[in-house]
């Protein structure tokens, strides 16, 4: 009976690891992406990507924080974006 929560033991902890990795894969593959690579992908998901030009710093601002809502981006994903967004404008 010992052994066999054991092994039920060892394999539940082999499984949360594997989930685990697979979790910090994702956010390393997101992390790695530049401001532009994250705006490129997500602003054009619902509508045409606006340009940088379009809005001022605090314009930007403000967009980004309505938009992080609305494509739920994590908050160093929107702040990418938005430093991209100022840096260009
Ligand atoms: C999930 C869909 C979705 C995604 C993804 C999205 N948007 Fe939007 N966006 C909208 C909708 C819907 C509106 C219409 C206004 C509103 O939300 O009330 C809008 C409006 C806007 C506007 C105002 C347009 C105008 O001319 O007044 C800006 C600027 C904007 N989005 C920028 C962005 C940026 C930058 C991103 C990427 C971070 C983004 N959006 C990603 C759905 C989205």
């Amino acid at each position: 009976m010992k052994k066999i929560s054991l092994v039920i033991f060892v394999l539940a902890v082999s499984l949360l690891s594997f989930f685990m990795n697979s979790c910090s894969a994702t956010s390393e593959l997101s992390a790695s992406k530049t401001g532009a690579q994250l705006w490129g992908e997500n602003c054009i998901r619902c509508h045409n990507a606006p340009s940088p030009e379009t809005f001022s710093d605090t314009e930007w601002d403000v967009a980004v924080m309505h938009m992080r809502v609305r494509a739920n981006l994590t908050e160093e994903e929107a702040l990418k974006i938005v430093e991209f967004l100022k840096t260009a404008n």
